[in-house]
């Protein structure tokens, strides 16, 4: 039989759901008190080229204080650096595949002796094998499940202790809409991306009770730099791609804001509306109508 202390939570939880919902509403349209970045340390896996890069000149721009690019390719990683440098930020590199865990935590310690205790740590690193199953190589697929997820798994481990010491953090993904609504052809990078947003989501429950340290999960929808370089969507005046530019802004407002999920764009948040309501019937009209389930065999893949 049920308490009159729990009846009494049972009552309270409809006027608390209430107080939240007013409470995000007006937080969209009255100017919010933004986080201020001048004694961040910002860590960016995948920050020497397309969405990473723009995020590195975004939380430059926006006063971060130190900014850490991690990747595999050093060219890109030199150039970016370069770069924010000039902007006058002190900017850092270090090469780090982030689906290779031993690697994470050497460069993890590397980065807490030489440039100190990272405050905001964006996972953005990912691939793209962009191939069905059967069509897929096992390496392949095993290849995009250790950097997309588990690489965050280890960068996450590394970084969130010293967070929860310090009371100062916030753990970022730049994840993607096809987490929330899958389309064939990239089924390694789909799946990724799914099992990457549950991870965050049992993360940012579990952070609950544990001042100073968020999350923000970023859903952007298709965006203009190589990863999905080639492909051909039926109707690309309708459903143009977003400039990565955007995604980067876009998200260092809602690490500043303190947002625990962006969908970009706005729109997204129909598609998720549809799919939670719509027969798999009527779904399916309008992924052909779309083409969404056949624009991903016109790309190579990115690996
Ligand atoms: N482009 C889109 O349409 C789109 C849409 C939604 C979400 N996203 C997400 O946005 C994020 C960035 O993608 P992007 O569009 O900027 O793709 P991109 O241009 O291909 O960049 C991917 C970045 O990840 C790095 N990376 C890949 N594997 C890595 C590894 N094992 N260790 C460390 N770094 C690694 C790459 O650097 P190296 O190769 O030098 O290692 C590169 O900097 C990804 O999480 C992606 O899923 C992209």
């Amino acid at each position: 039989m049920m308490n009159w202390s729990c009846a009494g939570k049972l009552l309270l939880l409809p006027m608390q759901i209430i107080f939240c919902v007013l409470k995000a509403a007006i937080c969209l349209v009255l100017p919010t008190k933004l986080r201020d970045l001048r004694g961040d340390i910002v860590l960016i896996t995948g920050g020497g080229r397309g969405i990473g890069r723009h995020l590195a000149r975004e939380f430059a721009k926006q006063g971060a204080k130190k900014i850490i690019l991690w990747g595999r390719t050093e060219k890109c990683l030199k150039e970016t650096t370069e770069e924010i440098k000039q902007m006058g930020t002190e900017c850092h590199y270090f090469i780090c595949d982030v689906g290779n865990r031993e690697e994470v935590y050497q460069q993890a310690k590397s980065v807490r002796e030489k440039v100190g205790d990272v405050t905001i740590l964006v996972n953005n690193a990912a691939v793209v094998h962009g191939k069905s199953l059967i069509d897929s190589d096992d390496d392949a697929l095993l290849k995009s499940q250790h950097i997309n997820t588990l690489g965050q798994f280890w960068t996450t481990k590394a970084f969130l202790p010293r967070m929860l010491e310090l009371q100062n953090g916030h753990i970022v993904c730049i994840n993607s809409v096809l987490a929330l609504s899958a389309i064939p052809g990239a089924i390694d990078y789909c799946t990724s991306k799914a099992s990457s947003f549950a991870f965050m989501e049992s993360l940012a429950l579990g952070l609950l009770d544990c001042p100073g340290v968020n999350t923000t999960t970023v859903l952007p929808f298709h965006t203009n730099t190589e990863m999905f370089q080639g492909m051909r969507v039926r109707f690309p005046n309708l459903f143009p791609p977003l400039k990565p530019e955007t995604v980067a802004r876009r998200t260092v407002e809602a690490v500043q804001k303190n947002h625990a999920l962006l969908l970009l764009p706005w729109t997204m948040h129909i598609l998720v509306i549809l799919k939670s309501i719509l027969p798999q019937t009527a779904l399916e009209q309008i992924h052909r109508f779309s083409g969404s389930y056949t624009c991903m065999n016109t790309f190579k893949g990115r690996s």
